[in-house]
């Protein structure tokens, strides 16, 4: 089975992306964006947990998320393989989720680390706002999410290429061409 980690900044496209792989591959998909949105659109009690982090760009507690982890990859075992979109985004988390595979007899096959520059980002998520109307998808928000993201998320690229599984891949302005690119890495694997 496939355990794809797709990574980077807000806005880098993981979402975007992973739906194509999705469509190519017949992989699942954990975005952990989108569950947790999920828990605060049904009103949870986790989504009442989370709502105040997510609002403010910061990262929920490793625990919530390590444990909402395994009950959804558990859920799709039976699958040829499963997309990590937005996890891990710590290095407890990267630990955490080696444990997790190893138990189970599975391991991180890649990380596609996807590299945009921080204008692109900006202008991408500005744009979602007016479509999607993410709470987070503000420019105070967006900044303090770049933040969040270059202080404790990036300096997991050195764990990644430490574990030998790091693929780095960059938005030339050519969508198309990235997800080619990505597609034909996988298919590779
Ligand atoms: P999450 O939902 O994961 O948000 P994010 O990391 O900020 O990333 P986005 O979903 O905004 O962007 P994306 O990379 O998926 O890009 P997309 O494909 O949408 O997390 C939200 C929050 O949840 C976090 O801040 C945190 O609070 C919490 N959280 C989540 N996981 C957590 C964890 N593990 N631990 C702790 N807390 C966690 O693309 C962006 C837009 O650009 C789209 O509209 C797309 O259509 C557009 N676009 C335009 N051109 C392109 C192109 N060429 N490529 C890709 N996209 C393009
Ligand atoms: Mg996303």
């Amino acid at each position: 089975m496939d355990n794809i980690v797709i990574f980077g900044a807000p806005g880098s496209g993981k979402g975007t992306y992973s739906t194509a792989l999705v469509k190519e591959f017949g992989y699942n998909h954990i975005s952990t964006g989108d569950v947790l949105r999920a828990e605060i659109k049904a009103g949870t009690k986790l989504g009442k947990i989370v709502k105040g982090y997510i609002d403010q760009g910061q990262l929920i507690p490793d625990e919530h998320m390590i444990d909402i982890l395994a009950g959804v990859y558990d859920s799709m075992l039976d699958g040829p393989g499963v997309i990590f979109d937005g996890f891990p985004r710590t290095i407890v988390q990267a630990k955490a989720l080696k444990d997790m595979l190893q138990e189970r007899g599975e391991k991180i096959t890649i990380t596609i680390n996807l590299n945009v520059s921080e204008d692109v980002l900006m202008e991408r998520l500005l744009r979602r706002a007016k479509i999607e109307g993410r709470a987070d998808d503000n420019e105070e928000t967006i900044k303090k999410r770049f933040k969040v993201y270059y202080n404790q998320t990036y300096p997991l690229i050195e764990w990644f290429k430490n574990e030998g599984v790091l693929s780095e891949f960059t938005f030339k302005g050519d969508t198309n061409l990235i997800i080619k690119e990505i597609i034909e890495k996988v298919a590779s694997l």
